[in-house]
């Protein structure tokens, strides 16, 4: 019989196996506090694993992370040489992209410079530019990345795209990873969908901020709705203050639950929330992990299988 050992932190586990335990009655549904031989597990489902998390677990078919994002992940160090599902689902793809188009579109209809008219009752005309005029530019085009940059185009945006690799999408400016520069020279609005690795950690700072056009009214915008470790916050702090951006839409930040003494909070001109762009949800969850197991059992390939070299 096929086992599958739920390991959840932060998060209801016991709803998790519920919903487990009637899609899959074929599978041995076990949670991390139950009894179960660890070396009879095929697949471990995980989000924040603990330290002991993989521990005896010898015959692992596949990893299956309920995160989109596997960062965290891939930096733990028991992870087990099995490959790494992650979460793929079109209702989280549309939060994120759901996410992105509000605040895209609240900073082109400038309502930073707006609310502090409102707030000081001053009736100052400032005129946002038409949409097709105001470039949105898309750090990585991915699952993510793809949908929000569409979405985005579909309004009358000019949309720009960078991605590690060169990609060619309908409708769309696409910059290949060694033309960051030349992407960032035309974009006035900035949203990152990039996954954590090496590579992009700290990305997000003054120096690139600097680079950024300024044709929008107060200057240049970033939206960071996928990792805090891409932020160099010190950096977005200085940046709002200075002017060398107009305002910033945060969704995650460098350590998270965000410190009450953080500047960030005091700025009208940062937008923050508390991580929640796209939650995975546990009927869809469960519904994409439950195929993913019948069809591996049926011998057929894993899909949406992290590379550990990339880092994503
Ligand atoms: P994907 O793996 O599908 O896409 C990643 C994209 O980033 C790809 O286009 C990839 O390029 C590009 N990329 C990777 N490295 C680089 C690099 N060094 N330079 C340029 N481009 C790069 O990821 P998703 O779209 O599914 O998710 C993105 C991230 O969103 C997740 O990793 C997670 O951190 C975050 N997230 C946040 C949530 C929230 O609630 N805030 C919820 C869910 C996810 P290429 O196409 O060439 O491979
Ligand atoms: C994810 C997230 O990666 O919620 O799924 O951030």
């Amino acid at each position: 019989m096929t086992t599958l050992l739920l390991h959840l932190s932060d998060v209801d586990e016991a709803r998790w196996a519920e919903a487990y335990r009637s899609a899959l009655p074929d599978v041995t549904v076990v949670r991390q506090s139950e009894p179960h031989d660890a070396a009879k597990v095929d697949y471990i489902f995980v989000w924040k694993p603990k330290a002991d998390a993989f521990d005896g677990l010898t015959h692992l078919k596949a990893v299956l992370s309920l995160g989109a994002g596997v960062d965290a992940l891939l930096k733990h160090p028991s992870l087990p040489d099995a490959p790494i599902v992650r979460y793929v689902d079109a209702r989280l793809t549309r939060q994120m992209s759901d996410y992105v188009v509000a605040q895209v579109t609240m900073h082109h209809r400038l309502f930073t410079r707006f609310k502090r008219g409102q707030i000081a009752r001053t009736w100052k005309q400032f005129y946002p530019p038409d949409s097709a005029n105001t470039n949105v530019g898309v750090m990585g085009l991915g699952v993510l990345g793809a949908d929000a940059a569409q979405k985005l185009k579909g309004l009358g945006f000019s949309v720009l795209g960078w991605s590690r690799s060169p990609k060619t999408i309908d409708g769309l400016r696409t910059f290949p990873g060694d033309q960051l520069d030349a992407f960032l020279a035309e974009t006035d609005i900035l949203c990152c969908l990039l996954p954590l690795t090496p590579d992009t950690t700290g990305i997000l700072n003054y120096e690139l901020f600097r680079k950024l056009r300024r044709n929008l009214e107060g200057g240049p915008v970033i939206v960071n709705a996928a990792r805090g470790g891409h932020q160099v916050e010190t950096d977005i702090v200085r940046a709002l203050a200075d002017g060398t951006l107009a305002a910033a839409s945060l969704d995650v930040f460098q350590s998270e639950p965000l410190s009450p003494d953080s500047p960030l909070w005091a700025f009208d001109n940062a937008y923050l929330t508390p991580h929640i762009a796209a939650i995975s949800n546990i009927e869809a969850g469960v519904r994409y992990f439950s195929q993913i197991v019948r069809d591996h059992e049926a011998g057929k390939p894993l899909r949406n299988v992290v590379d550990p070299g990339r880092g994503y």
